[in-house]
């Protein structure tokens, strides 16, 4: 299956990208995690990278389709994928058809998670990543439980960079003028579902599962 997450920042693709990688053996594919990746790095493309992330703008399409062919062609991918944060425009969009097309790749779904604006600037301010495990939590809204669990086996809660009020209402400005448009263009194209994305993460996923016609393994 090959599917693409949307939804504005914080709607909760890369979470529930993450439990499908786990649970469905899809690979997930995050362009904001291959960046950063690239940021960590040190390398070129990370450095160019570092500020328009910084800014809560666009990385250039040229770099992001270039990961994204790059990342698909590893054969990992040939199981099926999760596009989590790709394309993020029209032209993204235009440039992932004909690369799948001459890969003669199929897209299952465009999965739209919808969750009410006002919850996404909590959900953006109070999320970490535990740096041993990289699992995505949450100060206000992950179990105390999963919390702790990092910082006994030794790891940190991690901030992202980009995770500041200036920068979270460019980010959500950026998804309303470039990214919303997507939605109309899946839908023209018999590809959209939508998930309600708001309530508990477990709950998502159910909601997740039913519109892909995945069952949730035993
Ligand atoms: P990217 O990393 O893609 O960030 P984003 O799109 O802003 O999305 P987020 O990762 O912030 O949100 P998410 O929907 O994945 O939510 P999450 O599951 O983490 O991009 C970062 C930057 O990279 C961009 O600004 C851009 O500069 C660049 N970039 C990336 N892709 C690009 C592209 N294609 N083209 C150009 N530039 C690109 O959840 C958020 C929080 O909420 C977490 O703490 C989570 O635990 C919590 N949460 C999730 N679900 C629930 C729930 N149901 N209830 C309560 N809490 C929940």
């Amino acid at each position: 299956m090959r599917i693409i997450m949307l939804g504005a920042p914080g709607s909760g693709k890369g979470t529930q990208a993450q439990k499908l990688q786990t649970e469905c053996e899809l690979v997930q594919i995050s362009t904001g995690d291959l960046l950063r990746s690239a940021v960590a790095a040190g390398t070129e493309l990370g450095r160019k990278a570092k500020a328009i992330m910084d800014a809560g703008d666009l990385v250039s399409n040229e770099i992001v389709l270039g990961m994204i062919e790059a990342r698909i062609a590893q054969p990992d991918a040939g199981r099926g994928f999760v596009l989590d944060g790709f394309p993020r425009n029209i032209a993204q969009a235009e440039g992932l058809q004909s690369l799948l097309a001459r890969n003669r790749i199929n897209l299952d779904a465009a999965v739209l998670m919808d969750v009410p604006f006002d919850i996404l600037l909590r959900r953006l301010t109070g999320r970490r990543t535990c740096s041993t495990t990289g699992q995505v939590l949450n100060i206000y809204f992950s179990p105390q439980a999963e919390l702790d669990a990092c910082l006994a086996a030794g790891g940190e809660l991690r901030q992202r960079a980009d995770d500041n009020e200036e920068t979270i209402r460019n980010r959500l400005e950026v998804y309303e003028q470039q990214t919303a448009p997507l939605i109309e263009y899946y839908d023209e194209r018999g590809l959209l579902q939508t998930v309600a994305a708001d309530g508990p993460m477990d709950q998502v996923y159910a909601r997740l599962l039913d519109v892909l016609g995945l069952d949730r393994p035993s």
